[in-house]
């Protein structure tokens, strides 16, 4: 062992789905920026070495945002009155078609990877816009605050506004000079295949990213049944195929264990078994989708299905980048549908969300959001004694941290071993 740090606090995390790991005044053993043991005292083996000392602090990993899109970020809050289309239309493509301007876009995207930063959001997977130099600034960007976070250029071609339509070769062809530059430039951000979704992508835009993807050993990201409407308009685009997420198969774009689908508010149970044969990983967006009256997805459902899931924020369908914000609506929306549902099986408890927010999305990185041995090391150190006077359990300081704690709780924070400042 070389690069050895002991860490000392009220440790919390979930190995489980159903139930916080809690270590009070425990032991956190990072080598090479990987967990090698968490105890509740330490090992005799390593009780020479200097202990970084965060008593009374938790000690929690850090935040996985599975799906948002950076140069919305100017437009949180705006227009969510509106279903998916008109908000796209009336909204979305008009703000996305800015980051054609370089200025703009390094001015918008370095407060929004800022504020990532600052709620405790260790890594992402982000959306850009069409635009390539955006989209390279925004990866030296993410790359200089020291966050993790997989970036796709989107890819659009078709039912959509001349001034964000791309023509499909040179949207091609700026995917693959953006992936030769960046797949191996920085250790911790990496281009992502990102079709926008089918209604904006012809045929031939996604035959070619499916092969671009395996071809470059890429992940893929897109949306998936997330507005009614929209699911119609797929299935008349491509009535001779079945359902919409046949549709990103039949071009190769559900990559086993690779790919993100963002909502699927209306998947069936059809539909649900596509994404787990394939390991698909859901988004849940629940912030974005109760603003535009999207619907709520069966997500309680899909997690006792066994499907890979994680939360995202949705900027700027989603007004919240707080994933401890994300995670309290996904257990209210989840208990508005138990509710409506006449109480039959279960809701998302906190635990669980807490679980999706970490390990869930984590999982799409690799060993990361948890604190098991070999996972990367992504930490936040929270100071949550403004919280309560009450003599509190760690499993109730957690409880209330997600409640009613925020940014300013967050004290230190670690990204693969490092503390980023
Ligand atoms: N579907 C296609 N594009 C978008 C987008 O930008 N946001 C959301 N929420 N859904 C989409
Ligand atoms: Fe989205």
């Amino acid at each position: 062992m070389e690069n050895i740090k002991i860490y000392k606090g009220d440790i919390v995390f979930t190995k489980q789905t159903d139930y916080f790991e809690c270590f009070k005044d425990g032991y956190i053993v990072v080598n090479n920026n990987k967990v090698y043991g968490t105890y509740s005292s330490l090992p005799e083996e390593f009780e020479n070495l200097e202990i970084i000392d965060y008593s009374n602090n938790l000690i929690i990993p850090g935040f996985v945002d599975l799906h948002t899109h950076a140069p919305q970020f100017e437009n949180r809050g705006l227009g969510l009155d509106k279903e998916l289309i008109p908000w796209l239309e009336t909204y979305t493509f008009i703000e996305e078609s800015k980051f054609k301007d370089i200025d703009y876009a390094r001015n918008v995207y370095s407060s929004f990877v800022e504020k990532l930063k600052e709620n405790g959001t260790t890594r992402a997977v982000l959306f850009s816009s069409i635009h390539k130099e955006g989209t390279k600034i925004l990866f030296d960007i993410v790359h200089s605050s020291g966050i993790s976070a997989f970036i796709g250029k989107v890819n659009m071609d078709r039912n959509c506004p001349d001034y964000i339509k791309e023509d499909t070769y040179e949207s091609l062809n700026d995917t693959i000079e953006i992936i030769n530059e960046y797949a191996n430039k920085y250790p911790l951000v990496k281009p992502i295949i990102t079709p926008r979704f089918i209604p904006t992508c012809s045929d031939k835009m996604l035959i070619s990213l499916g092969r671009i993807a395996n071809e470059h050993n890429l992940k893929i990201q897109s949306h998936l049944s997330e507005n009614q409407g929209e699911i119609d308009w797929v299935s008349e685009l491509h009535p001779q195929i079945k359902g919409y997420a046949n549709v990103y198969n039949s071009f190769g774009l559900l990559k086993p264990k690779n790919t993100i689908m963002a909502h699927c508010v209306y998947s069936d149970e059809n539909e649900m078994n596509i994404l787990k044969e394939n390991g698909v990983f859901v988004a849940h967006c629940p912030a974005s989708n109760t603003n535009l009256s999207s619907g709520i997805a069966p997500i309680k459902d899909m997690l006792n299905n066994n499907l890979n899931i994680g939360l995202g924020s949705d900027i700027s369908a989603g007004h919240e980048i707080s994933m401890t914000k994300v995670m309290v609506l996904a257990a209210q929306l989840s208990k508005i549908k138990w509710i409506y549902n006449n109480r039959n099986s279960s809701f998302l408890s906190t635990s669980e969300v807490f679980y999706l927010a970490t390990k869930g999305g984590g999982q799409f990185f690799g060993k990361v959001g948890s604190f098991e041995k070999d996972y990367e090391f992504d930490a936040l150190v929270i100071d949550d004694s403004n919280l309560s006077k009450l003599d509190l359990s760690l499993e109730e300081r957690i409880q209330k941290f997600i409640y009613i704690g925020n940014h300013t709780n967050i004290k230190k924070i670690y990204v693969c071993g490092n503390e980023i400042k």
